[in-house]
């Protein structure tokens, strides 16, 4: 098995940054590179709000938590992160054309042992990997958001990912804290391909008037016992990040998976979600509050989003 003491984390957005801190937590060098300089700023000062926050629940004692903080580097180019890395894991957004531009590019730059593995919820590690001279080396690494709270990892066999990859990638899974479930490659593996489904019926149900989204979540969450409602639940995957995923899974595994045209059309306006204020719900600056965008009144709606702010069940 590959020894890892390095790891390089492409890309610092939701999930990048919970996986560099899930990394520096587990004890290795960590490099954690953006596009975007905001990004890294972002990432650094949430990475540290919630080791803090780690701190006050005696989850991590303080110590460990600055050793972690320690153990992060920033940097402002793939070249820089992923020169000295044993193990990458990419995490830009879930388009294959940004994933293939990436292993094209950590193929030239990164030693030959050095494994990559993608973050991908839902396409193909083998068509990302057919892009590099090493994709026995490749492998898929899902993390859940948050990944600081969500300790499921989803690893991802593709067609010719070999043995030692496949156990480095367990190995560092677990000293990430994580609990390993292993999947042979298949379009939105177990999790993304259950989840989208539910959120786009969701997205359908919404479109046809049948109940407010407030009423959808509650109806979920206290009837089906889910800790999360399906619209709290996309508003803080990304309603782009899910409408990627539901693309994709139509045109691999058929029509049953066609995104709802309500998705679509949010996604038209902007209505991402939590990050850019507002999805299915709003999202107002600096407040914990999540109000509806349709009709529900608001008692409901501050409900819900105290069950939001205090829920901790999400994937992508
Ligand atoms: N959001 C979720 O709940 C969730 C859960 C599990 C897995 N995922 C997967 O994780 C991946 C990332 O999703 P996210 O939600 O973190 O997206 P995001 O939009 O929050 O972050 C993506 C980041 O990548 C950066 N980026 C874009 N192109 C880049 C490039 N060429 N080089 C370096 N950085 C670049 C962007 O600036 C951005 O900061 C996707 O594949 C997604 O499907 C997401």
């Amino acid at each position: 098995m590959a020894q890892v003491k390095t790891i390089a984390v492409i890309g610092a957005g939701i999930m990048g940054r919970g996986i560099a801190h899930a990394a520096a937590i587990g004890g290795y060098r960590t490099i954690l590179e953006d596009l975007l300089p905001t990004a890294l700023r972002r990432a650094e000062s949430e990475i540290r709000a919630n080791l803090d926050k780690a701190v006050e629940l005696g989850k991590v004692s303080s110590p460990d938590a600055d050793a972690a903080f320690r153990r992060l580097e920033y940097a402002g180019s793939v070249e820089d992160a992923a020169r000295e890395a044993d193990l990458v894991i990419e995490a830009v957004p879930e388009e294959m054309e940004s994933k293939i531009e990436i292993f094209t590019l950590l193929d030239k730059i990164c030693r030959p042992a050095t494994i990559l593995a993608s973050n991908t919820s839902s396409l193909s590690v083998t068509e990302i990997a057919s892009v590099t001279y090493r994709a026995k080396k490749c492998v898929g690494m899902h993390f859940f958001n948050p990944v600081h709270k969500m300790m499921l990892l989803e690893v991802v066999r593709a067609l010719e990912t070999d043995d030692d990859a496949l156990a480095t990638a367990l190995e560092v899974g677990k000293r990430m804290g994580r609990e390993v479930v292993v999947i042979k490659e298949s379009p939105g593996f177990i999790t993304s391909r259950i989840n989208a489904m539910i959120g786009n019926e969701a997205f359908y149900m919404l479109q046809e008037g049948i109940a407010s989204a407030a009423d959808i979540d509650k109806a979920l969450k206290l009837g089906l016992n889910h800790p999360m409602g399906p619209f709290e639940l996309v508003d803080l995957v990304g309603l782009d990040t899910r409408l990627n995923i539901l693309e994709y899974l139509h045109k691999s595994l058929g029509e049953k998976y066609r995104p709802a045209p309500l998705l679509v059309q949010y996604v038209k306006a902007g209505r991402l979600g939590r990050k850019s204020g507002r999805g299915v719900y709003e999202y107002p600056e600096g407040a914990a509050t999540a109000k509806t965008a349709d009709s529900a009144p608001s008692e409901t709606v501050l409900a819900v989003s105290r069950q939001v702010s205090s829920s901790t069940s999400h994937g992508a």
